[in-house]
């Protein structure tokens, strides 16, 4: 723990901005790392006589931007830390750091299934860090959650975060390709979501050095045309969802005329692709028959 005047702190920022980077990444550093919260800066403005406790000193923190700022690397991966909704999700090069678009997929599901009472089996298929099972099984305690990854480090991340999130027991973590570890649950599943690697071939080559260098290529790289492992999805899902479950599919910014197209090829209905905060047809959702 280090003590350190409001004053001296305040002169520091000033001196890592003006070295480059952004306020909102430095901000998540000091919160990540010195366990200061973008509150409790705020209020530094009006209480500037305040002394503050960091649980990191600042060479050791300066250190830490300046790797950020000499390599680009996203500061969630330097502290091993996300914020992602209302959860502290613990995040490595393994796994994607979950994306403020992605949270909307919470709210789209609560849209669907109102009623408090309904007990459904849900399964997030790439659950990655487990952003979207953590999330849906912690505000849905009665429902039966089930998170897949072909990454055994990604679910060993994903348990971790469950365990340290909630002292809940209503989500499982299986390790294997898409649909492959639910052979027992065949035609049970009430909703399956997934944010599948989506990004086209071309447009991976030219992604920011801060994703394409650090974020796991099998997170992103979704084929060709960015569909394959939708495609896959889609085709297997019949298998799995009850009649009349839904699925809800994360997709490219250009992809969701292809995405529904591939929803009514496999005999899905009420087919539609939903917006996210910018406008961008980023969710697509459809029930099985
Ligand atoms: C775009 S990331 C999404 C992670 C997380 N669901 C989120 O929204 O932050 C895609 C995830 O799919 C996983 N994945 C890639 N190929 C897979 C496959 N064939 N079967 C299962 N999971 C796969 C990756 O390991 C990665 O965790």
């Amino acid at each position: 723990m280090c003590v350190i005047s409001a004053e001296k702190f305040s002169l520091w920022k000033k001196k890592q901005i003006s070295k480059g980077g952004d306020n909102n990444s430095l901000d998540l550093l000091i919160d990540s790392l010195a366990g200061l919260s973008n509150k409790e800066l705020n209020l530094l403005k009006i209480k500037s006589e305040k002394n503050l406790n960091l649980k990191l000193n600042l060479d050791l923190l300066e250190l830490f931007w300046d790797k950020h700022l000499n390599t680009s690397i996203p500061i969630q991966y330097l502290s091993g830390i996300s914020f992602w909704r209302n959860l502290k999700l613990e995040v490595s090069n393994r796994v994607l750091i979950p994306r403020p678009e992605t949270e909307l997929i919470i709210e789209i599901i609560a849209g669907i299934f109102k009623n408090k009472e309904e007990k459904i089996t849900f399964v997030d298929l790439g659950t990655g860090s487990g952003a979207i099972s953590i999330a849906l099984a912690l505000a849905n305690p009665n429902w039966n959650g089930i998170a897949t990854d072909i990454d055994k480090n990604a679910i060993d991340i994903a348990s971790r975060n469950f365990a340290n999130n909630s002292n809940q027991s209503n989500l499982k973590f299986y390790n294997g390709n898409w649909w492959d570890p639910l052979a027992t649950y065949k035609g049970e599943i009430d909703l399956a979501v997934a944010n599948p690697p989506y990004i086209p071939q071309d447009t991976y080559e030219v992604l920011p050095i801060e994703v394409k260098n650090f974020e796991p290529k099998n997170a992103l790289l979704g084929g060709e045309e960015g569909l394959d492992h939708i495609h896959e999805i889609i085709q297997h899902a019949p298998i799995y969802l009850k009649q009349k479950g839904w699925l809800l599919i994360e997709n490219h910014f250009d992809q969701g005329d292809r995405v529904k197209q591939l929803f009514l090829e496999n005999r899905f209905t009420s087919v539609k692709v939903l917006k996210d905060f910018s406008g961008i047809g980023r969710f697509t959702i459809g029930r099985y028959k």
